[in-house]
């Protein structure tokens, strides 16, 4: 049997280079091996948790992140494509484990805990936000995954999910499949600073650049990242470490030789921050290109991603509901002679 990995993208925005290097590229590694079974969502109701006052958002992003996904090359045939509210035994499934996990383990999660200072809700949590590692657990073990791959933020979230797991099993006997994460190797590709240098990309500091970005748009980004402020006359030292050009190069460029030399010349003194920004912008354009190709053809066919989309999350609720039957029954949630579910 081949082992079953899964993930998800929040439809809360389009995605951008930060995801690709930091998790879409694994995917389509993955499914070019062959040997996984694969399931990739649009989590809007995750989507939803800080943004119930803006349910438009979510709604315009649902199919957006899909075709994110299949322009990068993800291959509808190789992978299960679905919708996260297309699959209500995920809601079941998180009642059961709600039970499992207490509100000040939820509360000491580093990641939910940062994320609630990024949103500001102070002691005005949504239910739904904090308990979102919960329904997290629910999208993972109801497909059986082992494997699945996720960017660095998503850490504290998965050893939480495999708390829930041991303590279901511990309980009720060896129902679900423990997971596990990867996030890519490359230390650059996992945390992909913003183009102006701040720790991560994100849509509300304007500091992205999206799959969707054309090469005009890509240009004056790339032309206006910064770099090392301390590197002001062609002839100084610079300084790589905390430069997003050179962290970008370190996750993009495929010439690894000309990466080092770039950054020792860089280092030594001689080399201008411009030529670096053209020779960087040329690797994203490369990058970038034939996503953007991909990108237009299912734009042209908005038909065909429904129903990749809709073959796939009946896919995926059949699935689900087989691993539903085995929790129900071994929490003995099981009364009547006859199936009431089917
Ligand atoms: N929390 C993930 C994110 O913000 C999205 C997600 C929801 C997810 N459910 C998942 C990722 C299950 C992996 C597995 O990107």
């Amino acid at each position: 049997m081949k082992e079953i990995v899964l993930t998800g993208d929040r439809p809360t925005g389009k995605l951008h280079l930060g995801h690709l290097v930091g998790s879409l590229i694994t995917r389509k590694e993955m499914q070019d091996t062959d040997k996984y079974e694969m399931y990739i969502f649009s989590a809007d109701m995750q989507g939803l948790t800080d943004n119930a006052k803006n349910p438009a958002k979510i709604k315009e992003h649902v199919f957006e992140v899909i075709k994110d996904n299949l322009s990068i090359g993800i291959n509808p045939e190789k992978v299960t494509i679905f919708v996260q509210s297309g699959v209500p035994e995920l809601t079941e499934l998180t009642t059961y484990y709600m039970n499992l996990v207490s509100l000040s383990r939820l509360k000491r999660n580093p990641t939910i805990k940062e994320e609630i200072k990024q949103r500001g809700f102070e002691e005005s949590i949504p239910v739904g936000f904090l308990t979102y590692p919960i329904s997290q657990a629910a999208d993972i073990t109801a497909f059986d995954a082992s494997i699945v791959p996720v960017g660095e933020d998503q850490i504290p979230i998965l050893e939480q999910v495999c708390e829930i797991v041991d303590t279901f099993n511990s309980i009720y006997g060896e129902t679900l499949t423990r997971p596990k994460y990867i996030v890519p190797e490359n230390k650059s590709s996992r945390r992909l600073p913003g183009t102006d240098g701040k720790a991560k990309m994100s849509k509300s500091a304007g500091n992205c650049i999206y799959l969707t970005d054309d090469t005009e748009t890509v240009r004056k980004k790339i032309m206006g990242m910064y770099t090392d402020p301390n590197h002001i006359k062609i002839e100084d030292p610079g300084n790589t470490e905390n430069n997003p050009v050179f962290i970008y190069l370190d996750a993009f460029c495929k010439d690894r030789e000309k990466y080092e030399e770039l950054k020792t010349h860089y280092e030594k003194g001689g080399l201008g921050d411009k030529v670096v920004k053209e020779y960087l912008f040329e690797v994203i354009e490369e990058t970038l290109t034939p996503i953007r190709e991909k990108r237009a053809y299912y734009d042209e066919h908005p038909e065909i991603v429904e129903k990749i989309v809709i073959e796939g999350t009946a896919k995926a609720r059949k699935k689900a509901s087989e691993v539903l039957k085995r929790v129900r029954k071994n929490i003995g949630v099981e009364y009547f002679s006859q199936n009431l579910h089917d």
